[in-house]
């Protein structure tokens, strides 16, 4: 993949369908030069049926969850062919807001099978909830890499990305912002980690996203310098010229 890759996580908002639907439609026309860039939008549940309606065939639809079970008897859950029906073909894998709630690296790893079985995309999120000084955190998302890819074969690596996103740097109530430094050194440690798993050509051509905070002001900054293959936004994704701000920032 060797566009860059822009990812909205609208959480669980806007609240209402009508929103969402000007949310939707804005980011769309206002998204006009889209060349060599991949746009994700992955709206609550309830609302991928409204990019359905609206068929903007510039923007891909992704979902924040998917089931790890295919069909059947899984009261509130959403199996990969409902999602794939909704024009879904991306989705969200391991967000720590998901990883909060209590989805274990096992889970994640069921997650991911059912939808490379299904032939969507993953995006798969990592990150350490605390930054030490004696690098364990380095360690912390390198068994979340390992647990999380757990089978995953090298050919089907080519339909997952990795987020990189430090959970104290993510939401309103983030700690700080991550520097570009932290996040140039994750992506180079990520690499090693894909590299010691499966081989150095896969290592360098996965993509490596950055989130946690990422908006029209530092956006920038993580694509140019810190070397990012796409950026995950969740505020400012929520603000039409804001998110359409950051996508035209990136060359
Ligand atoms: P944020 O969220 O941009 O609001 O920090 C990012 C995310 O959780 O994916």
């Amino acid at each position: 993949m060797n566009n860059k890759i822009i990812v909205a996580n609208w959480k669980m908002n806007p609240p209402t369908v009508k929103e969402a639907g000007v949310l939707f439609s804005d980011i769309s026309s206002l998204a006009k030069n889209l060349k060599g860039k991949t746009v994700v939008i992955c709206p609550p549940y309830p609302f991928l049926f409204i990019s359905q309606k609206l068929k903007n065939k510039k923007i891909i639809l992704g979902a924040q969850d998917i089931s790890s079970f295919s069909s059947g008897a899984f009261t509130g859950e959403v199996s990969p062919k409902m999602l794939k029906d909704m024009g879904v073909r991306f989705v969200i894998a391991g967000h720590s807001e998901r990883r909060s709630l209590g989805e274990t690296d096992k889970i994640i790893n069921e997650k991911i099978s059912n939808s490379l079985k299904h032939k969507l995309s993953v995006i798969l999120c990592v990150g350490e909830k605390d930054r030490d000084h004696d690098g364990k955190y380095l360690s912390f998302v390198e068994k979340q890499i390992k647990n999380c890819l757990n089978d995953i074969t090298k050919p089907q690596l080519k339909n997952i990305i990795i987020a990189y996103e430090p959970v104290w740097a993510i939401g309103k109530n983030a700690v700080r912002e991550a520097t570009v430094e932290e996040f140039t050194e994750m992506r180079i440690f990520i690499r090693k980690v894909i590299s010691d798993i499966y081989d150095s050509k896969v290592a360098h051509t996965i993509p490596i996203l950055y989130g946690g905070s990422v908006n029209v002001e530092n956006a920038k900054e993580f694509m140019e310098k810190g070397g990012a293959d796409g950026l995950l936004v969740g505020r400012d994704s929520l603000n039409s010229k804001r998110f359409v701000g950051i996508i035209n920032l990136i060359k």
